[in-house]
């Protein structure tokens, strides 16, 4: 049979044809009507952009049981809507059910939409067909389990523009378990999959979905640009292994909003490179902002900068961040042999409930990728600006530690009230090799941060103009189901 998503003329006639002789089944059998609503379903989404053909995993012999293998089918369903990236592009509808998968890869000028009670299942199997290996990342020089390759993300894109995951809330579950017990017992060869990686890319959407479980990061854009993340919702055990929320690496223009995570590591952490690699890479991550994320992490932290960060960060902007028994707020973690900067970091509007310090700051964090790098490559830390925050239930306000003849400079810090917890430390906030200014902070900060009075209490900054991806607008896109 000819694929109807096609589309010519002829497909147009008998797709008449049948809607008639539905129509007419329909006023004879009013049973019949609820089938007919479901096969003759459409919706609608918002996204960057809209594809001028549609298609559903099922047309390419998908099966939603749980049980069968669709690596095949989504490996086709791409590789046959490739045709159609400069034709208007092409939609891939998950339609209810339990989609079994290896890693496939994703096309430009394409979308995959989940329906809410979709599930991709990540195969269980680590045959390396359903799991291919990949290199290692050029900034990070080797894999983060094992010094080799890696095992490509479940989702994964490269050198790619204007691709969109979406869906009605539909879910990727990554199954993580059997990851997580390799890892610890260290029986891993490669390093563990992410969910979904898109990397050397532009105008990438991933919205409203939820990420279950994954093996090792959720989300990680790399060397790309143009990223709206929204809506998403991830969770993984916060005693699970590495399962950091969504990690913008050596991306520019980033766009993170309304997303609630709940893992076992960093709900954002954003990153650009380790050491000697990352240096040698030289790309950083720049103009990123996050809003309304609510996040739990017990032993992390809502928002990371670091630990790699060798080829810079620079303006990050985060704001109304909410987070609920979490180790720290907004941490800078770097190291001797990092090189690299972090400037020019932004935050306002914290709303934090039993946390272990509000604010940390870390210039020892160590952990490199080999013995070669660079002792002499200081990282350079500089204008990191947090105000209007309000915590309770805290154990120690502040942990600021620079580097010995690499002081971290510009740290601001205003208008902030922090409730301290029945058992809090003695000493609120240590210090060392810091420099900056306070202004309306309780408790009392070190005397490394001075108080400049009262009348500068919302001297640290925040920038009022809009980064370019808050200009970007989405279009109200339509999925007509088939009559297959
Ligand atoms: C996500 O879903 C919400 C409704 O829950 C909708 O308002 C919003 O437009 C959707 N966003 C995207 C990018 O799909
Ligand atoms: C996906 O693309 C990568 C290159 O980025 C390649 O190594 C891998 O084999 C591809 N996977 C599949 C299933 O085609
Ligand atoms: C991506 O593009 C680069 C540069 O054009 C090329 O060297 C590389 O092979 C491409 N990779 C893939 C997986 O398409
Ligand atoms: C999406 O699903 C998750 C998991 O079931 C749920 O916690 C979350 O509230 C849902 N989000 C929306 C916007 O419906
Ligand atoms: C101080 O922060 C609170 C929220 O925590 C906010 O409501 C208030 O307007 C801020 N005050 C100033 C002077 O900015
Ligand atoms: C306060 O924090 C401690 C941990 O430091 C926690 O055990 C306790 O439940 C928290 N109390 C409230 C009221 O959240």
């Amino acid at each position: 049979m000819e694929l109807l998503w096609i589309s010519p003329k002829r497909t147009q006639v008998i797709k008449m044809v049948l809607l008639l002789v539905m129509v007419a089944l329909l006023s004879l059998r009013g049973a019949e009507s609820r089938k007919f609503a479901e096969i003759s379903d459409s919706f609608e989404y918002s996204a960057i952009s809209c594809r001028a053909h549609s298609a559903s995993i099922t047309d390419f012999g998908g099966v939603g049981d749980g049980q069968t293998s669709n690596t095949k089918a989504f490996r086709d369903a791409i590789i046959q809507l490739s045709r159609y990236s400069s034709d208007g592009g092409s939609q891939l509808y998950v339609p209810a059910g339990k989609w079994l998968t290896g890693s496939f890869n994703l096309t430009s000028h394409f979308t995959l939409y989940l329906h809410k009670d979709a599930v991709l299942l990540a195969s269980q199997s680590q045959d390396l067909n359903e799991w291919p290996v990949i290199k290692p990342l050029p900034s990070y020089g080797r894999g983060r389990d094992a010094a080799g390759g890696r095992y490509t993300s479940l989702i994964s894109g490269t050198n790619l523009t204007d691709v969109i995951i979406t869906g009605n809330n539909g879910t990727i579950d990554g199954q993580g378990a059997l990851w997580w017990q390799k890892f610890h017992k260290g029986k891993l060869k490669f390093t563990r999959p992410y969910l979904i990686e898109i990397m050397f890319s532009s105008d990438i959407q991933i919205s409203n979905l939820t990420l279950l479980n994954s093996p090792s990061w959720n989300v990680h854009p790399v060397y790309s640009s143009n990223i709206l993340v929204q809506g998403i919702t991830i969770i993984a055990p916060v005693t699970s292994p590495n399962t950091d929320g969504i990690n913008p690496d050596s991306c520019t223009n980033t766009r993170i909003e309304d997303c609630y995570i709940v893992s076992g590591d960093d709900c954002v952490a954003v990153k650009s490179g380790w050491d000697e690699y990352g240096i040698a890479f030289g790309m950083p991550t720049k103009q990123l902002v996050i809003r309304r994320l609510t996040c739990i992490s017990p032993y992390s932290a809502a928002i990371a900068l670091g630990s790699e960060m060798s080829g810079g960060i620079q303006d990050v902007r985060a704001e109304d961040i909410t987070a609920i028994h979490t180790e720290s707020a907004v941490r800078v973690k770097t190291a001797v042999g990092r090189g690299g900067y972090v400037k020019d970091i932004y935050v306002k509007r914290m709303t934090l409930h039993t946390m272990k310090w509000v604010f940390w700051i870390t210039g020892n964090y160590g952990s490199h990728p080999d013995n070669h790098y660079d002792p002499n490559a200081l990282p350079v830390i500089q204008g990191i600006n947090y105000r209007d925050i309000v915590a309770e239930n805290v154990s120690m306000a502040a942990r600021l530690e620079g580097i010995s003849n690499d002081p971290f400079t510009g740290i601001c810090i205003s208008n902030v009230t922090i409730g301290m917890a029945a058992k809090a430390k003695k000493v609120p906030w240590t210090c060392a090799d810091i420099q900056g200014m306070t202004s309306g902070v309780t408790p009392p900060p070190c005397d490394m941060l001075p108080d400049q009075g009262p009348e500068k209490i919302s001297a640290c900054d925040f920038p009022t103009e809009r980064l370019p991806i808050d200009m970007v607008e989405l279009q109200k896109c339509s999925y007509r189901m088939n009559y297959m």
